[in-house]
């Protein structure tokens, strides 16, 4: 039998409050709904994508902690979730210290690496959900995967912010993984009746005009609720403007 390998998205933003973990729930949850096996990552202390998908952060056993000490196997550390299909690596806020810890760890930023090749079959999809930084947590992730998303919000500085993100692209093809490829560049908060979000969009499109998802993520009221009753969107109000939008983000990653 073929064991085919998973993809491992990266959705690394350096700036805060993008959109990385609503789009890690979600794209999960759209992944999952079309019958793929989805294991969700999340490397952030602050445990967003935990919470949000209904787990206690405070009350995990065991976390990516355990995982990048080394002292738990990725198929130990990752639980179901309510969701059919989406799976959990669960964070917790004790993983902020894990970065000044890992500072004088040998194999430092490969970690995750070498701890996501222990994965038992089956999984198509691991999603990673990053901090807003590009810390030695990030690096790990960087390190791991095979592609990077990059969910951005319209406005005006996020573009130098992107230039940089850009660049450390550069950087870790060079010097931790040659495979690590731009999946995409994702709009979010896009609120379509403003200048703004379309000159953006339209900046965006020309300096990487390889490199920007076709769907655009709206602003949208059910997508901010969602996390607060444990639920991606997706299951949340199946119909929503926000839920319709992370399903064609699904196809389009699908696609790829
Ligand atoms: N499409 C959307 N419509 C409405 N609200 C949204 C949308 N996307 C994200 N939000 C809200 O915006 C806030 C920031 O989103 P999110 O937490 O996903 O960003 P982040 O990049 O993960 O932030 P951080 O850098 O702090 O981890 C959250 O309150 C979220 O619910
Ligand atoms: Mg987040």
């Amino acid at each position: 039998m073929l064991i085919s390998t998973p993809r491992i998205v990266a959705v690394v933003n350096q700036k805060g409050g993008v959109g990385k973990t609503t789009t890690v729930m979600n794209l999960g949850a759209a992944l999952a709904e079309r019958g793929a096996q989805v294991l969700v990552l999340d490397i952030d202390p602050q445990s967003n994508s935990t919470s949000g998908l209904g787990v206690d952060p405070s009350r995990a056993r065991l976390t990516v902690y355990e995982l990048l000490a080394g002292t738990a196997t990725i198929d130990e550390v990752a639980i179901p979730t309510a969701f059919p299909g989406l799976h959990l690596v669960p964070s917790q806020i004790g993983l902020a210290g894990a970065e000044i810890e890992l500072a004088t760890t040998p194999q430092r930023e490969h970690r995750l690496r070498h701890a996501l090749a222990e994965l038992s079959g089956g999984f198509g999809y691991v999603l990673i959900d990053c901090p807003p930084s590009l810390g030695l947590l990030t690096l790990n992730a960087l390190a791991a995967a095979t592609e990077m998303l990059i969910p951005m919000q319209c406005e005006y500085f996020a573009l130098e912010g992107l230039g940089h993100l850009m660049h450390t692209h550069g950087l870790i093809r060079m010097n931790l993984n040659r495979q690590l490829r731009v999946g995409g560049i994702l709009m979010t908060q896009f609120d379509a009746r403003t200048t703004l979000s379309w000159e953006v969009l339209s900046e965006v499109r020309r300096a990487y005009p390889d490199h920007v998802y076709r769907t655009l993520i709206p602003r949208n009221v059910r997508v901010g609720e969602a996390p607060s009753h444990g639920l991606p969107v997706i299951a949340y109000d199946p119909t929503c403007r926000g839920s319709e939008a992370y399903r064609q983000l699904a196809e389009e990653v699908l696609s790829q």
